[in-house]
């Protein structure tokens, strides 16, 4: 098996499953969390399975809106199949409330609602301590900025109205991206509370890696939560 990718939340290895299709295991033995571009990790029992459920779920849903993804099936508490794509370096966030790094960087205070969901670009090099982009950047990077804009707010607008009903504020949130050998974007990766910010309505309650980054608690129950509260939704 080979480690294709070493992301900020999961370790994924991929088998080749066909000519276009890889399998994406997110191991519990292997799915450590990490923060502040991996000086803090841990390796909590549970988290790879709870991260390829939400996942699956939300890929599953999000191709029923007609948002091309990479998802395929899941086989197994916690493999994927998924399209063989090319990963743009691109963490493409969008954001609701002000959180993280808007906050650290700006005037904006903890979780101000912005006038309207805003997209930003994010290069994809821990080396380079993942700079922010502005969309030149991404320009000269080779890379059209609108298609990733357009997609990740309709991905928006879903998940929002979605954790919404769940009683959950989707605050903000990163994506990726992939393009297939016809040229065609998908949206890849993972989706899930690693790479969200999930705050209880009416309550302080997170539900996401905000949890571990802080020290404020355990986020495989954090986790279960949400699968507990997405799972009526994966039958409809
Ligand atoms: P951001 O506030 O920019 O960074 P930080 O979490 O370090 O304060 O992150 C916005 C959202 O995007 C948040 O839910 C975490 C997620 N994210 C990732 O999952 N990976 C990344 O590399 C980045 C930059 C953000």
């Amino acid at each position: 098996m080979k480690k294709l990718l070493a992301i900020l939340s999961v370790v994924l290895f991929a088998n080749q499953a066909s000519a276009d299709q890889l399998k994406f295991e997110i191991g519990d033995i292997f799915s450590c969390v990490t923060a502040g571009n991996g000086e803090k990790e841990d390796h909590p029992l549970g988290k790879g399975s709870l991260c390829c459920s939400i996942s699956s779920i939300i890929f599953e849903k999000l191709s029923k809106e007609l948002i091309p993804t990479h998802y395929i099936n899941m086989v197994g508490a916690n493999k994927m199949i998924c399209k063989t794509v090319s990963i743009v370096p691109l963490e493409v966030i969008c954001r609701n409330r002000a959180a993280g790094s808007i906050v650290r960087e700006t005037t904006l205070v903890e979780g101000a609602p912005l006038p309207q969901p805003i997209v930003e670009f994010f290069l994809k090099d821990d080396s380079k301590h993942d700079p922010l982009l502005t969309p030149d950047r991404v320009r000269l990077m080779g890379y059209n900025p609108d298609p990733f804009v357009e997609m990740t707010l309709r991905i928006n607008d879903y998940l929002r109205q979605m954790f919404y009903i769940l009683g959950i504020d989707l605050v903000d949130f990163k994506v990726e991206y992939g393009y297939d050998a016809h040229g065609d974007l998908y949206l890849a990766d993972e989706i899930s509370p690693d790479s969200m910010r999930l705050w209880k309505i009416g309550s302080d309650e997170r539900f996401d890696k905000d949890l571990f980054r802080n020290d404020e608690g355990d986020i495989v129950p954090a986790y279960r939560e949400i699968l507990d509260r997405l799972q009526p939704l994966a039958i409809q």
